[in-house]
């Protein structure tokens, strides 16, 4: 049997008894399939994702986000509770995931910024520079009053970190860009400046601002608030800015209002037609210091 199948092939071209239009295609295919196998290896090889010298997202950040955004909507503000929490955490994820996490842009959040409207009510919003444990403690035990991170957005991303990579479409659980890198177009600042200029945009009636007087500089140019918050009050909206300049209790009171940090403040303010308020160590929010050290001289 053998011996007759050879023969008969051995008559033939050598090779095979397939037909020239069957060789032509099998020549084809695997000239198709090694060429589909090296554009596979090239695009779809795990890249390894961008190393940064800063921290990573912050662990279970799906998790704490959707966490955060339930109780919010769900327990602290129940007039916020038909928000989608689901579709906030995707909505947030599109504005920079499989991006270079330094090249972010305020147009990526927008559709977040779009699809989160929340109303603080006037004479409610509270600004602070480097002043943020005791303005939370202040709004905390106020109960009326908001900072930014007394809004919905705000209240879930505070303290977190996040960054995506152009090589996935899941977050960077590895490193994100640190301050240090230049890279000022991150995921996590670029969210603050849009979060914070809606937040400052929407403000209206009197608007107050809690600044630290234990610093040379009370009012820093450089901080959101003196950088971004301060140049979009609306005029027309705001007509009063009240600087509450809060020392730390030990140290206590030299007058910051009169200096020339604060007074910075106030012609910024005056040449965009509000009217500016200075306090130092206002005294609903020392009685809150005081709380820690009843005992001080200012507590009694
Ligand atoms: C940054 O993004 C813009 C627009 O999204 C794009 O045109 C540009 O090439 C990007 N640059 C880098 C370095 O990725
Ligand atoms: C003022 O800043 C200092 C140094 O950062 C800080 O220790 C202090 O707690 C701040 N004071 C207030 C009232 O936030
Ligand atoms: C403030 O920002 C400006 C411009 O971004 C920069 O040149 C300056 O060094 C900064 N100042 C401080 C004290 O960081
Ligand atoms: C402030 O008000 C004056 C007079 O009403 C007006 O001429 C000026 O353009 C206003 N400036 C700003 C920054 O709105």
């Amino acid at each position: 049997m053998a011996n007759y199948e050879f023969s008969q092939v051995s008559g033939d071209r050598p090779c095979c008894r397939l037909s020239r239009k069957a060789q032509i295609c099998l020549g084809v295919g695997l000239v198709l399939l090694i060429a589909s196998v090296v554009i596979a290896v090239i695009f779809l090889w795990p890249r390894a994702p961008l190393v940064w010298k800063g921290n990573p997202t912050t662990k279970h950040f799906p998790e704490i986000f959707l966490g955060r955004c339930l109780v919010y909507t769900q327990i602290l503000r129940p007039e916020m509770r038909d928000q989608d929490c689901k579709k906030i955490l995707s909505t947030f994820k599109g504005a920079f995931v499989s991006k270079n996490p330094c090249n972010i842009t305020r147009e990526d959040y927008e559709p977040l910024v779009q699809l989160v409207t929340q109303t603080i009510p006037c004479d409610k919003t509270l600004f602070w520079s480097k002043s943020k444990h005791l303005a939370h403690e202040y709004t905390r035990v106020q109960g009326k009053m908001f900072t930014l991170e007394d809004t919905l957005l705000g209240y879930i991303a505070d303290d977190l970190m996040w960054c995506g990579d152009p090589s996935t479409s899941d977050m960077n659980y590895d490193s994100c860009p640190h301050w240090s890198e230049n890279c000022p177009d991150n995921p996590v600042s670029v969210f603050w400046k849009v979060i914070s200029q809606k937040f400052a945009e929407a403000a209206c009636g009197v608007v107050q601002v809690m600044l630290n007087g234990s610093l040379s500089e009370p009012f820093y140019r450089n901080s959101t608030f003196g950088s971004v918050e301060v140049f979009n009050l609306d005029p027309n909206k705001v007509h009063k800015l009240q600087a509450w300049v809060m020392h730390n209790i030990e140290a206590d009171s030299s007058n910051s209002c009169s200096g020339s940090s604060i007074n910075e403040l106030k012609l910024i303010v005056q040449k965009r037609n509000m009217t500016f308020a200075c306090q130092d160590n206002y005294r609903p929010v020392r009685f809150v210091q005081c709380v820690k050290n009843p005992e001080h001289a200012s507590c009694s």
